[in-house]
């Protein structure tokens, strides 16, 4: 069972609606506090109360999953009776996906960058699970034996695989491959192989796996770049993604555990085949696509689009930066006496 905090309906955005929404939980505990008695009633009432304040707000929404997450959403509904007796009501979302992007220790400030982009990404309204992990071989130097434990102290979000740091001598098949003992109480919809260079705008692709099958789907960036067909090589390694089911078969193949070393995508691709898997395949071009430097320079890369699920390549800062501005990431930047921008 999963909490809810995925699940916002869209009219938490209205400010109006908000604000009277707010005002009217203020009143209603404002009269919870000068009520005498603290009894199962008055719970009752409370509840019964909140449920009434939603129907009037929201009456299209009317449904037990918008009740609650609209009433649970609001900062101020410190009604914490009732709102505890609401808490316990779950709803899934639609999947759950682990998003591990492969990376080396020594890399402080591309991970500090890309849990700021995650992060900032993790609003109500997405309607899935991601969980972003950076992923490493064990750690042989000693500031990050040090280091990195602070971070996983700090944020948890590191997976440590018993190997040693390579790209193209197994990693990704020590990576896959070790999923399903570590999430055995709780495995993914499905796992996406991601580079530290790739930026993926978390709305986008779930809305595109929304469509997808959930079973032997191999997804991503067809290979070679002026390919369409996503059955003819392999997907790009910048970032592509398996269903949980290939993810417990690459684990258990004989074929992959002896073909573990050469280019990782390429592997991927040529384990799947040998095993006739993937018999779901999905080309994500043209909305994954090589960052253009400083124009496109051959067919895996073309100029920013709308509907970008994905951005590759994005090798330094200034490559990000005109990559986050693009897609408007700082849009919602609120104005301050404390900064300015020009
Ligand atoms: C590394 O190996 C140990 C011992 O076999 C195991 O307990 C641990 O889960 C492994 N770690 C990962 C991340 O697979
Ligand atoms: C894997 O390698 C072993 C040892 O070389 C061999 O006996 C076996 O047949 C191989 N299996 C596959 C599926 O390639
Ligand atoms: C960014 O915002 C501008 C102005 O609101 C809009 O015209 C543009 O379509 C947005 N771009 C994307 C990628 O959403």
């Amino acid at each position: 069972m999963y909490i809810i905090k995925s699940i916002k309906p869209s009219f938490i955005d209205d400010s109006n609606n908000h604000r009277h929404h707010l005002q009217l939980l203020a009143i209603m505990k404002s009269k919870l506090q000068q009520l005498p008695f603290a009894t199962s009633g008055v719970v009752f009432l409370a509840l019964a109360l909140l449920a009434f304040v939603c129907l009037v707000i929201y009456p299209k929404e009317f449904q037990l999953q918008s009740l609650v997450s609209a009433c649970r959403s609001s900062p101020s509904a410190s009604l914490s009776s009732a709102v505890h007796l609401i808490d316990p009501v779950t709803v899934k979302p639609d999947f759950r996906l682990l998003l591990g992007v492969l990376t080396r220790p020594d890399l402080y400030e591309r991970r500090h960058l890309l849990r700021l982009v995650y992060s900032l990404q993790q609003t109500p309204d997405l309607t899935a699970q991601v969980d972003v992990r950076f992923v490493f071989c064990g750690l042989t130097k000693e500031e990050n034996r040090v280091l990195v434990a602070l971070e996983i102290m700090r944020y948890d979000d590191i997976i440590i695989l018993n190997c040693t740091e390579n790209m193209n001598e197994g990693k990704t098949y020590t990576y896959f491959s070790s999923l399903p003992r570590l999430f055995d109480d709780s495995p993914y919809d499905f796992v996406v192989k991601a580079d530290d260079d790739i930026y993926f705008r978390l709305p986008k692709l779930i809305e595109s796996l929304n469509r997808m099958p959930r079973e032997d789907l191999y997804y991503g960036f067809v290979i070679p770049c002026d390919s369409m067909d996503p059955f003819y090589k392999y997907m790009s390694g910048m970032g592509y993604l398996l269903s949980w089911d290939l993810v417990e078969w690459v684990a258990t193949s004989e074929f992959a555990k002896n073909n573990t070393v050469g280019a990782e995508d390429m592997m991927t691709g040529m384990w799947l085949t040998a095993g006739k898997k993937g018999k779901n395949r999905y080309n994500t071009k043209y909305a994954m696509y090589d960052y253009p430097i400083p124009v496109p320079i051959d067919a895996c890369s073309h100029e920013f689009v709308p509907d970008t699920i994905a951005v590759h390549r994005l090798k330094d800062n200034l490559k990000w930066a005109r990559t986050l501005k693009y897609l408007n990431v700082t849009q919602g930047l609120k104005p301050s006496k404390f900064y300015h921008f020009d």
